[in-house]
Order: structure tokens, then sequence, then C-alpha cells
């Protein structure tokens, strides 16, 4: 079967190209390379032996879209990462995000209504839920205003799903990412340090590495147990398999509805300060930290209860925080060349 995966040279995609490549899957990529690297490609064979099917396709060219799915009639399924995803720039430049991340939605799910019958994967964000109330975090917890046009993106993404699915037969997953971190074990890919790094851990293993002179702590006067936020770190390999584990789900025909939603996580909230003291034991070296100000637009705390995933999907993260925390300085050392 071949499934095409947009947004496949990217850090959750190439790891997902990698686990369906594993489970027997033919694999098309497409990517439009503005986040990843060619070289990603390569990464996947030496892991898997196969390299999969590629094509430098930008989604908002709807034409482009249009003549992909002319020339390959053959997928039977979609998992759609392809978007802009750093919270900062999509309040910088909203209609950078809003063009990106829906239209090439939009385009997709056009094509794939034609199809007598379409499964879809949806890459979506825990953001979708701001500040929840209620800890761990339910994929019946409301969904609050979006706190970024980021956020809201995603959440449009959601909407339009929902309304496509009852007027064709696109049968959908949305997958709400905690915080994806880590690398795969065999440091072959990881995540693309592009540009100063808006997320914790690339920040923290940049730093180690001595990229960056040293890392601020986004304020320590939060109310949780010792003044930093806590999240859910997710080892990016285990969110791969969840991906292929939904997919083969729908192409089973075993969803009950036309649009499921899971969060992935651990299940397991960590603070900031939990996850540098994490990171320096698998490192064996001090960080450089100082504590600053709180960042616009963070929330306090925010981690998954992973019980529907658990149950309906028979999926459970395996990795601990310590081994995704140690797969990500494996490759920033191995990027580094050190
Ligand atoms: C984690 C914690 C920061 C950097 C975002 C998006 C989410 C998803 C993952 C795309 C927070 C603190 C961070 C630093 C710090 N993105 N921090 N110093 O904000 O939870 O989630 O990235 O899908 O949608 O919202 O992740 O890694 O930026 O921050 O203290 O230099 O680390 O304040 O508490 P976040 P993050």
């Amino acid at each position: 079967m071949k499934i095409l995966v947009t947004g496949g040279l990217g850090f959750i995609g190439s790891h997902t190209v990698v686990e369906l490549q594993n489970e027997g899957f033919e694999v098309i990529a497409i990517d439009n390379l503005s986040n990843s690297s060619i070289d990603v490609l390569d990464g996947i064979e030496r892991i898997t032996g196969k390299k999969p099917l590629f094509e430098n396709i930008d989604l908002r060219d709807k034409s482009a879209v249009q003549n992909f799915f002319s020339k390959h009639q053959d997928i039977s399924g979609v998992i759609h990462f392809a978007a802009s995803k750093a919270v900062g720039e999509s309040v910088e430049n909203p209609l950078l995000y809003y063009e990106n991340n829906i239209n090439s939605l939009v385009y997709l799910l056009q094509e794939l209504q034609r199809k007598p019958e379409a499964h879809f994967i949806f890459s979506s964000s825990c953001t979708v839920y701001g500040q929840a109330e209620k800890m761990p975090i339910t994929e019946n917890a409301p969904i609050q205003v979006a706190m970024s046009p980021y956020g809201n993106t995603k959440q449009i993404g959601e909407e339009i799903i929902t309304d496509v699915a009852k007027v064709t037969s696109i049968n959908s997953i949305l997958l709400r990412y905690f915080n994806p971190i880590g690398a795969h074990p065999s440091a072959e890919i990881g995540e693309l340090p592009l540009g100063v790094p808006q997320n914790l851990v690339p920040f923290i293993t940049q730093t180690a590495i001595g990229l960056r002179e040293k890392l601020s702590v986004f304020g320590s006067d939060y109310p949780t147990f010792d003044g930093t936020a806590i999240r859910d770190y997710i080892h990016v390999v285990d969110l791969a398999k969840a991906h292929v584990i939904a997919l083969q789900r729908l192409l089973k025909k075993q969803n009950s509805e036309k649009v499921e939603i899971f969060n992935l996580g651990t299940g397991t909230g960590s603070s900031v300060l939990e996850v540098i003291n994490a990171f320096e034991k698998v490192s064996n070296q001090k960080l450089n930290y100082q504590i600053v100000g709180r960042r616009e637009g963070d929330v306090i705390e925010a981690y998954a209860n992973t019980d529907k995933a658990n149950a309906i999907l028979g999926w459970k993260a395996q990795y601990s925080l310590e081994e995704a925390l140690s797969s990500a300085w494996q490759w920033e050392q191995k990027i580094r060349n050190k």
C-alpha cells in the first residue's frame, strides 16, 4: 500500500516515514524543503535500507496538488504533517500561517474527496486546549480560544476536517501531540536545527554542545511544585509509531466514527527544571542556564490523559524522558561531528 506523508522530510514526518517502512508500507514523501533538508532522505535510507519516493511540492500550489494526485491514483492513505509550526513566528506573520496551514489542508481534502474512500491522519496539537482546567488533559477538555495564529490553524484545521467528513467518504483521525522531543536511536535523523531554536530541548542540546552561551528558563514563578512550567515530553519515535497504528485502524475500517481524536503524550508532566536535571544526568555535564521572565503565551501546565489512546489504539509511549533526552543529545553531537 502506498502512503503519502506530507512534510515527510520534517522532524515528526521523517520519523513516521521510517516506522511506515518498517511496517512494510510503500511511502511517498512530499515536502517543500522550507524547514527540512533533502539529506533526510539518505538518513531514512540508512535506517530502513529503503529510500522513500520523494517529490518537492508546495501544498499552497493548488495545481501542483491536483497534478500530484492525478499522477498518484494509488495512494491508500495520507498522513499530513506539512505546516508551519513556530508559535512566535505565527504571531509576527499570521497570513503566512493561515495561507500555508489552511490552504494546504483544503487543497489536500479537495483531492481526497474525489476518491471512493480516503484515510486521513491529521497532525494536531495540545495547543488547542490552551490552559486546560483539569490535569491530565482528556480529549473532551474544552477547546480554548487559540493563544496564537499557529494554534488557531490547528483548531480551524480540525473543524474543516470535521465538516468535510460529514459529506464525504474521508475518514480521519486527529492526533493531538503534546511536546515531541528526541531523535531516532540511530542518530541518522532528528530535529533539524534551523535558526535559533524556539523549543526547550533543542535549545538545551545546543547550549550543552557550546553553540548557545546559556539557556534562559522562562519563568520560575508559576504555581507549580518548583515554579517552572510543566509539559508532557514525548519521544518522537513513540509519536511516529502512533501514526502508523492510527492509519492501520482506518485502513482496517476499525474506526467507530468518521473523525476520531487522540491525545498523544506520555501521561507524565515534567517541569523545565526537571528536564534540565534529567539532561545533566544523561549528558553527565552541567547545563549553563539562567532564570528569566515568563514567555508571552505560555501555559502553566499541560500533560496528557492517555487512557483513550492506550485503550483504543493499543498504543502507549515506551521511552522515558531520560531516553528521549539522551537521543536528542546523541543527535546533537552527531550533527556537530563531536
Ligand atoms: C516548553 C517549556 C517554555 C524554550 C510549543 C508549541 C506546541 C508544539 C511544541 C508545534 C515551556 C520553556 C522553552 C526556552 C524555556 N509546537 N522554555 N526556555 O511552548 O510547550 O509548545 O512547541 O507543534 O504546539 O506550543 O514548547 O519547547 O517551546 O517550551 O524555558 O528557551 O520550556 O517556557 O515552559 P511549548 P517549548
